[in-house]
């Protein structure tokens, strides 16, 4: 038998600013949020969704990324990013100055319509302005959120020629871009070898040199840390998780928040990968998200009695 060897590139995409943070029935107030951004950043997080520009009116929660973005301006370490529905969204991101956008866009069309209120072409022709107005912008990137791609809340199960045949699409528009694509778990409901399955058979079709894969996946059923790895050692170089596994999905009903950070930082333990993250600190990160009134969190990690936890992770070897 030969040792799995684990990939040593994962980059951990925070997401508890913008997934998390948006499940909280009331707006937090935005000093709390940049409380909690800040302890992300003391914990050696590098890579961050901080928010959303996306309507007011469908997501009151994240009127103030702006806010928050000017916030952590001035912070070269950091690699913010912040979704984008639509074309509006990313004129604001720019605007304010970030440099990586999230365009989102179900695979599903009963998906896409609950959560951006288009059919998925429109979302697609959007995408064909944003990369025009990326085109003018030699420092900004693309990162596409292929939502629902293992499942969906209103049409279930999804196979993979499904996304392929929404990435064909998308691909014939941001090819000529560096391009992340992220498979996204909406639901909570794929498994580990059906993440494996997804990404083997879409990296065959689409690899190229310029195009680098993510997985942002749910908890829903506790699935999250072995679809997390299996994404990663099937092709995702990136993978997204919340602190302290806040969230839920406001237009997924029954999706539990992302995988909790801390979790898939103590799941890289033994493998060649280095998150850059400190564990102990993270966990205070956790402590601070969990303690916002309005959320609902899920992590493993943080049900351990601390210093029975704080002993075992002396001989951790993830950072
Ligand atoms: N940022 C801020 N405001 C925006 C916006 C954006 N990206 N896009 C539209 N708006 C504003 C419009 O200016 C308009 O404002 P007004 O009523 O004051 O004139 C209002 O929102 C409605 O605009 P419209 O284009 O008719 O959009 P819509 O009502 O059909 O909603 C979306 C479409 C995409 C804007 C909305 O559904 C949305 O923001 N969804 C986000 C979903 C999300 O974040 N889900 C979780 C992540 S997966
Ligand atoms: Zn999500």
């Amino acid at each position: 038998m030969t040792l799995l060897t684990p990939p040593e590139r994962i980059d951990i995409v925070e997401v508890a600013p913008r997934d998390g943070f948006q499940s909280i029935h009331d707006p937090l107030p935005t000093e709390d949020k940049r409380r909690c951004i800040q302890a992300l950043i003391d914990a050696g997080i590098t890579r961050m969704e901080i928010g959303s520009f996306v309507s007011p009116r469908a997501i009151p929660q994240m009127a103030d990324t702006g806010e928050l973005v000017a916030a952590f301006a001035d912070r070269p370490a950091m690699r913010f990013s912040a979704l984008v529905p639509n074309l509006k969204g990313a004129e604001l991101a720019l605007a304010q100055g970030i440099r990586e956008l999230v365009f989102v866009v179900s695979v599903s069309e009963s998906h896409n319509q609950s959560n951006v209120r288009r059919s998925v072409e429109a979302s697609l022709a959007d995408l064909a302005r944003i990369v025009d107005l990326l085109g003018h912008k030699g420092n900004a990137c693309l990162r596409l959120d292929l939502g629902t791609s293992f499942d969906c809340p209103f049409e279930g199960r999804i196979d993979w020629r499904q996304v392929d045949a929404v990435l064909d699409q998308a691909m014939a528009i941001c090819g000529h871009l560096d391009l992340e694509v992220a498979l996204c778990d909406t639901t909570g409901r794929a498994t580990p070898y059906r993440v494996a399955e997804h990404f083997t058979r879409l990296i065959e079709r689409h690899q190229a040199p310029r195009l680098s894969w993510a997985f942002h996946g749910h908890d829903t059923y506790g699935m999250g840390v072995a679809n997390a790895l299996f994404a990663n050692h099937h092709g995702a170089t990136a993978i997204d998780a919340a602190c302290s596994g806040l969230g839920g999905c406001p237009f997924a009903p029954g999706a539990t928040g992302n995988t909790a950070t801390e979790d898939l930082v103590y799941a890289l333990d033994g493998g060649s990968c280095h998150s850059g993250i400190d564990l102990p600190r993270l966990l205070l990160a956790a402590d601070a998200i969990a303690a916002l009134p309005g959320g609902k969190t899920a992590s493993h990690l943080r049900q351990v009695p601390r210093k029975t936890l704080i002993d075992n992770l002396q001989g951790l070897r993830t950072y």
